[in-house]
């Protein structure tokens, strides 16, 4: 006799207890893991509940309460404080870091990305994950690193779940941080990548295709003046669409003159 059931039964046995979906990012080997522990002796079960319970869901704290927090930092290291210990943003709670920003405090560009990712979320650093090497790469072609010429930050520190898109108040509540975060470093130009993070911080609804290729301006009241930004396609969609890394390349171009007449 067969020792285990055949696979089309198991596979028939998850369909009929509903299990019609396979989720997870990475696949997981339950003949390999650890055995289950043994449940405990009768006498220490708990007797209720038997379903854990759901968790309350955590209301995201008013817009003022992180532009009231972000705008006191006088430093980096106190917004970078501000950020750690924020606790009004639900998406702290399901994210496994803080991804506040790297690279060269006195860069003369600030590239800035929508959120961290699964690599990003695990290492609490910005960009270090498959579209991370991308953008080294075209930093790279146009002559600029990472720690020596470009400081790299997020609209939002935290990983939302599974990658999902932000909700607008999500983003609203984030965005704060990243403004002080873009005055405190006071760059001479920026780069957003993704529409995401251009209609974030540029105040356009229009789409990343529109945006692209031309000097647009990131305005505040605490800026002495509007600092120049350039948008362009995010580089985790080059990854998906590599036909538009030549619309990104132009875009470069345009990046390394202006940052070369500045000098
Ligand atoms: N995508 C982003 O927008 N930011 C990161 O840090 C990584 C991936």
């Amino acid at each position: 006799m067969n020792a285990q059931p055949p696979l089309e039964a198991i596979l028939r046995w998850y369909l009929d207890a509903g299990v019609d979906e396979a989720i997870g990012e990475t696949p997981i080997d339950r003949y390999a893991s650890a055995p289950p522990t043994p449940p405990p002796a009768p006498a220490e079960r708990p007797a209720a509940p038997r379903f854990a319970p759901t968790p309350e869901p955590v209301a995201a704290a008013p817009v003022e309460s992180s532009a009231h927090a972000a705008f006191a930092a006088t430093s980096l290291a106190e917004l970078r404080a501000v950020v750690e210990s924020f606790e009004g943003c639900p998406l702290k709670l399901t994210a496994r870091s803080t991804v506040f920003g790297a690279g060269a405090v006195n860069a003369r560009l600030m590239v800035v990305g929508e959120a961290p990712g699964e690599e990003e979320d695990r290492q609490g650093l910005p960009f270090v994950g498959p579209s991370g090497k991308l953008l080294d790469r075209m930093l790279d072609s146009i002559g600029l690193s990472r720690e020596r010429d470009v400081h790299i930050a997020n609209v939002l520190p935290w990983r939302p779940p599974a990658n999902r898109t932000p909700t607008p108040a999500e983003v609203g509540q984030c965005l704060p941080f990243i403004e002080r975060h873009i005055e405190l470093i006071d760059p001479a130009m920026l780069l957003v990548l993704g529409g995401a993070a251009a209609q974030a911080l540029l105040g356009k609804s229009d789409s990343i295709g529109r945006l692209r290729g031309r000097w647009l301006a990131y305005s505040s009241t605490r800026l002495p003046r509007p600092i120049p930004a350039l948008a362009t396609y995010h580089p985790a969609f080059l990854l998906r669409t590599p036909a538009m890394k030549r619309d990104v390349w132009k875009d470069f171009l345009m990046l390394r003159k202006r940052l070369e007449q500045k000098n």
